[in-house]
């Protein structure tokens, strides 16, 4: 016991020590070069040269950042809720939320993958995971909005997702946590782990035109813990590999006893080999239930379908599709080189990084030169699959991305630094500390073919004094470096959203040129559309009250109100009529519970109010959209639940009933 613990508190050691040097830092004065201003400096009206789509964490968004001015473009609501754009307020949105647990207001969104084309990013796509409630959200880069959220079903805490395949063929989904499969009975000790506990990676299939996800099939593997993933890519397409840890398989203390071995493995998994095996209808039919939810810009509404069927392949009974590679102390990140050959573990715990070759792995595989099995999956010889270590490249290796000209860059946790480090000869070029304390790193395309290599950003983990306090709780930094040249140099530094993790960039006009600026409201397909003023209209069904509302600077129609019971349940329909860019309207009633909405040009949403006492209730437009914003204000009349007041609407005339008291 004692052996295991020591390596484990100078560990901590180090850290409290790396961590109180990290306080005052002899050189943070030096870190920015004299030009670093000039090159971060995009004058006003000038565009960003790269979008930066960055994980929000424990925040369940994903905010967009332009590089390299640090500038924040924008928040993309996905897993949480968010009351600024009505996200999973609005009755089109709520859907999106839901899951087999019922509505899930909030999510824990840790990495992004960009779609590709032939190995390079192509801009139509981005992909967010969820690990609390394992999700994959699909996000459209023309509306930056989210599309699509699949649930994933055999999974806990959904880790080493959402990582994409040259082609996006697939979105590939490992479970951090293994658990029972859903169709088992779960009631089981904690201890029976090494029995009942499995680990699952799902399949997720793209469609190639519209971007559709679907739960094509998921592998069935011993319990531990997957970690991260990257696509093989050139001569290692149609593979894919993951990081795992706890192959000890504990249950309680994993601080300690998953940290026991010297090595766990990176799996080595033939998706086309198992794809084929999927096609030919092997693999197991489960009953399991998952949420599947779409977002249409026709109808700008979503549905959830609940679907109730997985295909489970054991990867035991189909030997040739999994492998094992041993890697030293818990690996983290598991990063594959533009040119597909060289495979990158990083062990949380180690002093060296392992890169693996694979057309070594795959003389292994010819050649059996195994060491055992592990669950019934061989494990390659650890000497047989390496290409070679990095030596003493610094302390807590995480993750690494590659410039595109045959360096990687490591990010270390414990020491603090990025490391450069030349893949062919696996020497150490240059070091650079951050502040503090990195997780992940990104280069632009820096998972794939094509890095675009001129920039990197450090996501710190740590922030302490690198800017004004803001009392117990402070906002995570990111860090932009300059990589064009031999050494690093970091050029700004900046407070990100929630608890950034990997995050991806690309170039600005990959993405800008197909940017949506208005929806046409000739194409409007809402089954509450308002199309025009004049047929703006208040029905009443029961205690359902449907009011058909449009929008135009600076006025809704209708506003004034009248004939709603306390006890209504109220839908406010709002149209959007305007057709210009940057003219959404908002949309607040008094009392809602709800939130507000946000409509843009075109759009139609759904405010559902449920008033409970009679009176004069305000209802006005949120969103500064003209210089008689202000004047965009409507009344709603509420009475006794009993009353007899007719349902009556207008705009800008007084109802009958006040005409003729004015006569009077
Ligand atoms: Cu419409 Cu302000």
């Amino acid at each position: 016991m004692k052996k295991i613990l020591l390596p484990i508190l100078s560990l901590t050691a180090a850290i409290i020590l790396f961590g109180m040097a990290g306080c005052k830092p002899k050189n943070a004065g030096d870190a920015t070069g004299s030009d670093a201003a000039a090159r971060v400096y995009v004058p006003p009206g000038k565009y960003d040269e790269l979008y930066n789509f960055v994980s929000g964490g424990f925040s369940g968004q994903v905010s967009v950042y332009g590089i390299p001015s640090g500038r924040l473009l924008r928040v993309i609501p996905v897993f949480s809720v968010d009351p600024e754009k009505g996200w999973g307020y609005s009755e089109e949105t709520k859907p999106m939320l839901n899951t087999s647990h019922g509505e899930v207001p909030w999510g824990d969104q840790h990495h992004l993958d960009l779609s590709q084309t032939n190995g390079e990013i192509d801009g139509r796509w981005l992909f967010a995971n969820e690990n609390n409630t394992p999700r994959v959200a699909r996000i459209d880069l023309k509306t930056f909005r989210t599309a699509e959220i699949i649930e994933i079903p055999n999974s806990a805490g959904n880790h080493s997702s959402p990582f994409i395949t040259e082609n996006t063929e697939y979105v590939v989904a490992g479970t951090r946590f293994s658990v029972p499969m859903d169709n088992e009975n779960g009631d089981v000790p904690i201890d029976s782990y090494k029995k009942n506990f499995k680990g699952t990676i799902s399949f997720i299939s793209v469609a190639p035109t519209d971007g559709e996800m679907k739960l094509a099939f998921q592998l069935l593997l011993p319990g531990m813990n997957f970690d991260l993933s990257h696509s093989g890519k050139g001569p290692s397409s149609g593979w894919f590999f993951f990081s795992t840890y706890n192959s000890e398989q504990a249950h309680t203390l994993l601080e300690v006893n998953a940290s026991k071995r010297d090595k766990d493995y990176i799996l080595a998994v033939n998706w086309k080999k198992a794809e084929e095996y999927f096609k030919a209808g092997k693999g197991k039919k489960v009953p399991v239930k998952y949420a599947h939810n779409k977002y249409s810009d026709e109808t700008h509404s979503a549905t959830s379908t609940m679907e109730t069927e997985t295909t489970v392949i054991d990867v035991k009974d189909f030997p040739d599709i999994v492998y094992m590679i041993p890697c030293p102390k818990s690996p983290h990140g598991c990063d594959v080189d533009p040119s597909g050959e060289y495979i990158v573990g990083s062990g949380k715990l180690a002093a060296l990084i392992p890169v693996f070759s694979f057309s070594k792995i795959q003389a292994a595989i010819t050649n059996k030169t195994f060491d055992g099995d592990y669950g019934g999956i061989p494990v390659i010889k650890y000497e047989a699959a390496l290409y070679g270590e990095v030596k003493k490249p610094g302390l807590g290796p995480l993750h690494t991305e590659f410039d595109g000209k045959g360096n990687a860059y490591t990010t270390f946790f414990i020491s603090s630094e990025i490391v450069k480090w030349s893949i062919k000869d696996l020497k150490v070029l240059d070091r650079h500390a951050t502040y503090y304390s990195p997780g992940h790193l990104m280069i632009p395309g820096g998972d794939t073919k094509k890095p675009y290599g001129k920039y990197l950003v450090a996501y710190n983990k740590i922030t302490k004094d690198r800017y004004l306090p803001t009392g117990p709780e402070l906002a995570q930094s990111a860090q932009l470096f300059d990589i064009s040249g031999d050494k690093m140099k970091l050029l700004a530094d900046y407070p990100s959203i929630g608890e950034p993790h990997y995050a991806q960039a690309v170039p600005a006009e990959l993405i800008s040129k197909n940017s949506t600026k208005i929806f046409k409201i000739d194409a409007n397909k809402h089954p509450y559309a308002t199309m025009g003023e004049k047929n703006a209209k208040v029905v009443r069904e029961g205690n359902k009250v449907h009011i058909y509302m449009t929008m135009i600077r600076s006025h809704f129609s209708p506003d004034n109100i009248e004939g709603i019971k306390v006890g209504d349940e109220v839908y406010f329909h709002l149209t959007n009529l305007e057709q210009d860019w940057d003219v959404p309207h908002g949309f607040a009633v008094k009392g809602a519970t709800t939130a507000e909405l946000l409509i843009m040009p075109g759009e139609t949403q759904t405010l559902k109010w449920t008033p409970l006492k009679e009176g004069i209730y305000p209802i006005y437009c949120t969103d500064f959209c003209s210089a008689l914003h202000q004047e965009m204000q409507g009344y709603v009349r509420v009475s006794t639940k009993g009353s007899t007041v007719p349902i009556s609407f207008s705009l800008g005339k007084n109802s009958d009933a006040a005409d003729s008291l004015l006569k009077k």
